[in-house]
């Protein structure tokens, strides 16, 4: 077949595929079948090998048969989740089809994590590939920047798309190696995510720039970020932590999100919502990470933080699993947002309750001891820690507003968070 083929030209027998390519190896297949149902195989072939994970903990490669709904909730989350953009992919990618699998055909071979989903057509070329790097000009990232804005998917030259993310928000996946920007495509994986400021909050990429880097400083792991202007347009840009440079060439590590893990519905994100809370978290960390203290005290310290920083939308979605080989672990933060930089705490629901609790103003230290056995930490290590955030994060933020690309923005933004940051601080070490 042709790298062109429309949907149209399709072969009746692999149509209803998608090639599981991991870091240029094909190590498996998902099948759709009648009634949408979905059937996973890993080749018997590298099922005993230790080099690739599994697609999710809920989907180990010794298992006879797969859940299927947990297939297909799993191919849904590693699309954008908001339903109007995804409705402009289909029209660009002619796709009438609603099931995610039909639009991860044209989508699907930049993702999340270290798998490359890949039709029957593209399977040879992809395999085959080497790596190779296509330079991108600030007037064309600016360009691509507007499209993501207008919800218009990056295409290649033949029609498919370069990449596909989860999250609600207009993005660009780009590589940069050695200082440069390029095109990622087929086996050149994308290395960055830029992210235009969320329309209707001014200067929000100078927030999640500060905060993430504030949560950097507070001894948290998160992403490296930045932030660039590319001509007319400013970006928030962060650094994948699933893409390595290794040996010359780029790795893909894998990953997947709390949805993803528990084979839950990713459009039910929030607790509120029926989605997972803080106690199913810990629990999950708790069964399956290699060092599971760590990660359910490092899990704990970002909810403290997202509390003090009125982080709403720190739902299960933003917090993933890191899996390499047989290890896994909490994958570094990300999408760190504090909402105080554009409103009062006592307008802040946590998208995770607190021992019951999800408006940020209700929750007091006697609920975050109480819910410290739910998180399996030590209740005296989380009231340390509690009294090092309150005490530590004014300072912190206050010294985000000082780096370069915040302090020459002449933004109202940063003073305003750093005034309500320590306010908040404050008011938080007494209740
Ligand atoms: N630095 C990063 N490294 C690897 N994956 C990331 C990184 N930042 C975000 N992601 C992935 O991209 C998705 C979308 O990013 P996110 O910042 O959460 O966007 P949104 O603001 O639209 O929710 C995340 O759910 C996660 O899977
Ligand atoms: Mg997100």
């Amino acid at each position: 077949m042709t790298q062109s083929a429309s949907p149209q030209e399709y072969h009746p027998r692999t149509e209803n595929k998608l090639f599981l390519v991991y870091n240029s190896v094909l190590i498996g297949e998902i099948t759709r079948k009648k009634n949408n149902k979905y059937a996973l195989r890993y080749y018997d072939s590298v099922t005993g090998e230790t080099w690739f994970t599994a697609l999710s903990i809920g989907l180990p490669k010794g298992a006879v048969r797969h859940d299927s709904d947990h297939i297909r909730w799993w191919l849904a989350a590693l699309l954008p989740d908001r339903p109007p953009l995804l409705m402009r992919w289909r029209k660009e990618f002619g796709v009438t089809d609603l099931e995610p699998f039909e639009l991860l055909k044209w989508v699907g071979e930049d993702i999340a994590g270290a798998f490359q989903l890949v039709r029957d057509e593209r399977l040879d070329t992809v395999l085959k590939e080497t790596q190779s790097l296509t330079p991108l000009s600030h007037a064309e990232i600016a360009s691509r920047l507007a499209q993501a804005k207008a919800d218009i998917p990056i295409k290649t030259s033949n029609g498919r798309g370069r990449f596909s993310l989860p999250g609600a928000q207009a993005k660009v996946a780009l590589n940069r190696t050695a200082g440069e920007w390029f095109d990622p495509e087929g086996r050149t994986p994308s290395t960055h995510i830029l992210k235009p400021a969320v329309p209707g909050y001014i200067d929000q990429d100078l927030c999640e720039f500060m905060t993430m880097t504030a949560a950097q400083l507070m001894g948290l792991v998160a992403a490296e970020s930045a932030i660039r202007q590319f001509e007319e347009e400013r970006a928030f840009v962060s650094k994948r932590y699933d893409r390595i440079y290794d040996s010359e060439a780029w790795i893909r590590v894998h990953q997947e999100d709390i949805c993803q893990a528990m084979g839950r519905d990713p459009y039910f994100k929030y607790e509120s919502q029926g989605g997972p809370g803080a106690a199913g978290v810990a629990r999950l960390l708790r069964d399956h990470c290699s060092d599971p203290e760590t990660d359910c005290q490092r899990f704990t310290q970002a909810l403290i933080f997202n509390w003090l920083i009125c982080g709403g939308d720190a739902h299960s979605r933003n917090y993933s699993l890191l899996l390499v080989r047989d290890e896994v672990r909490l994958a570094p933060l990300y999408d760190l947002n504090g909402q105080l930089a554009f409103g009062r705490p006592s307008e802040v629901d946590l998208a995770m309750s607190i021992n019951g609790k999800f408006e940020a103003v209700s929750v007091t230290t006697r609920d975050w001891l109480a819910f410290a056995d739910r998180l399996f930490v030590d209740a005296e290590w989380l009231a340390e820690e509690l009294a090092r955030q309150i005490s530590v994060l004014p300072d912190v933020i206050a010294t985000t507003a000082t780096l370069p690309a915040v302090s020459e923005s002449s933004s109202s933004m940063p003073g305003r968070y750093v005034d309500a940051v320590a306010e908040w601080c404050i008011s938080r070490a007494d209740v």
